[in-house]
């Protein structure tokens, strides 16, 4: 089985066995002459997951004012089984990642088959190809336990692993550019004594380039747009690795209309990404108990917030949903926190908002859970062995990534309530989150173990036709703005379903139309912050009688 690695549609791909490296080698050395006899520079992206494959693609996209391709790409990923499928599928023309963006797709396929200026790979030789190495891997943060982020640490492995292995093979005047989301303080005390240490046994003298600019890309409609046509912030260790990186940012993004912000030192832009994410972190867990507060006192938090919005100061409000997931925002103000105390060596506690927040955001989903379980109750049926469809498996619309979305809370909160779970997603094939829940997101590292009675989830498929998906429910939990969920009409789903259903709307998906529609239809409704649901059943009823 570890020899193998499969794709999101089961296709099954070989590891490469030892003689594969050095004929890959050579593959690529052949690739990299005819494209420096073209004039173009040599970039390696580390990483080619939810953001290096994308970030791999803008990069071999860029183009000189006539239009001539200026740089050949090379995307390098570990050889693990959960990720070598990637390259292959890359190396056919293929985006790795499923979105509702068109462009991701077929900017890799321009990329590798029409333009050639995009191939993967899994070995790291490639390194001494390179002029610029662009760091996309993951820097994660383990947590203890659920809703206390600061019993957690930083999971550094990956991320040092790659400095050394970067130092060992570029050469040095080779500009390493980090744009991992890392804790405050990495690039300059942690990745540039590793670095310089290897190349001083390396008998280099000079120091190493290194610079830090993170990731704002937002997976979804605006993917590709997200990372090329937005606003960055960069920095690097010295004079020379600064001007490296803003000249190199500035031949590969649109810094004409989105202007570079330059800082004076790596720190300060590792900060600014900790302090951009934790911002946004709070702004929703401070909506959580006002969600409540609505839920209890019949308002309508959707309605609430876009009357505040109208106000340009407060535009950027947004509703939490069923908690905030996604790579980011759940661990980036952990990196701050851990920073402060490992890195810089602090003993005092000076955070008190940031872990509050992402607590908040990281427990909310369990209200779903009690939601759906009252709703049930109102109708007369027990929760246990209740058919509940959620739909929605990632952690925001229109994109299939499933890391650490609220949906995975409610699914296992309500399986160890001993409801019978069944998910539909139009952009996720597998829930491995479930399906390989013991290696999700890292071994013995899953939502599981705060759980009890997890084990059948083990079972679960991620159904894709979702009349199917709903034939037989008792609730159906709105759980993520995609776009067929927002169509959805009530009587097509109590059809489908065969009778009156519970209905939780988690993220404002039903206008009051809807709402009133499915108490006509005899079903119940609850929603997350949608306290005016109680006042529209009180009128179908009054008008029944
Ligand atoms: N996903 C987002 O929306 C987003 C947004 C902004 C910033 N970021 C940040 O970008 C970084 C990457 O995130 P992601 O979502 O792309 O993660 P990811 O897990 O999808 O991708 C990381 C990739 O790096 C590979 N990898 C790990 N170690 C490696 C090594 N030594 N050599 C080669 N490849 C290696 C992994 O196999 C994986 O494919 C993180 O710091 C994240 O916080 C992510």
């Amino acid at each position: 089985m570890s020899d193998y690695s499969f794709s999101p549609t089961g296709e099954k791909f070989q590891l490469p066995e030892q003689d594969d490296y050095s004929k890959e080698f050579e593959r690529l050395k052949e690739l990299v002459n005819r494209q420096r006899a073209l004039g173009r520079e040599i970039v390696l992206v580390m990483g080619i997951g939810f953001v290096g494959a994308v970030m791999a693609a803008v990069v071999a996209d860029a183009q000189d004012g006539k239009g001539n391709p200026t740089k050949f790409v090379i995307g390098m990923q570990r050889p693990s089984t959960r990720s070598f499928w990637k390259i292959p599928l890359i190396n056919r023309g293929l985006s790795p990642i499923s979105t509702e963006d068109p462009e991701v797709a077929l900017m890799i396929e321009r990329c590798v088959n029409k333009k050639k200026t995009l191939t993967a790979t899994f070995t790291y030789d490639a390194l001494k190809l390179a002029d610029v190495v662009i760091v996309d891997v993951q820097c994660d943060y383990l947590k203890e336990s659920l809703g206390n982020v600061r019993s957690g640490q930083t999971e550094m492995k990956a991320l040092e692993e790659s400095f050394e292995i970067i130092a060992q093979n570029i050469s040095p005047q080779t500009l390493v550019l980090i744009e991992t989301t890392v804790a405050p303080g990495t690039t300059e005390q942690i990745a540039y004594p590793i670095i310089k240490k290897m190349f001083r046994k390396r008998s280099i003298e000079s120091d190493p380039v290194l610079a830090h600019s993170y990731e704002r890309v937002m997976p979804g409609k605006n993917y590709v747009a997200s990372i090329r046509d937005f606003w960055r912030v960069c920095s690097g260790v010295n004079e020379e690795a600064t001007r490296r990186v803003v000249k190199f940012l500035n031949e590969v993004l649109n810094t004409e209309k989105f202007p570079l912000t330059v800082l004076d030192k790596p720190i300060e832009s590792e900060t600014a990404k900790i302090v951009e994410n934790s911002f946004r972190a709070t702004i929703l867990a401070f909506l959580d108990e006002w969600s409540l507060f609505a839920e209890h006192n019949g308002v309508d938090l959707i309605k609430v917030i876009n009357a505040i919005k109208v106000r340009p100061t407060h535009s950027n409000m947004i509703f939490p949903g069923p908690g905030i997931g996604g790579y980011c925002l759940p661990k980036d103000g952990g990196l701050g926190l851990w920073a402060y105390r490992h890195i810089h060596g602090f003993e005092d506690d000076i955070f008190k908002i940031t872990p509050l927040a992402i607590d908040i955001n990281d427990t909310r989903a369990l209200h779903v859970a009690q939601l759906t379980r009252d709703a049930l109750r109102n109708m007369g049926r027990p929760i246990a062995s209740a058919e509940i469809l959620v739909l929605g498996a990632s952690y925001r619309e229109d994109v299939g990534d499933t890391r650490y979305s609220g949906s995975e809370l409610i699914v296992r909160r309500l399986t160890e309530m001993g409801a019978e779970l069944r998910a539909h997603d139009p952009y996720v094939l597998h829930w491995w989150e479930f399906e390989k829940q013991d290696e999700y997101p890292a071994s013995s590292q899953g939502l599981k173990r705060f759980f009890r009675g997890q084990e059948r989830l083990k079972d679960l498929r991620v159904e894709q036709d979702l009349e199917k998906a709903l034939h037989g429910i008792d609730a159906v939990i709105f759980a993520v703005r995609h776009q067929p969920y927002l169509t959805l009409d009530p009587d097509e789903v109590v059809n489908n379903a065969g009778g009156p259903i519970a209905v939780i709307d988690c993220f404002g998906i039903l206008n009051d139309d809807k709402i009133k529609r499915y108490f006509e239809l005899g079903c119940e409704v609850k929603g997350l912050g949608r306290g005016h649901v109680k006042r529209i059943k009180d009128q179908v009823r009054d008008r029944r009688e």
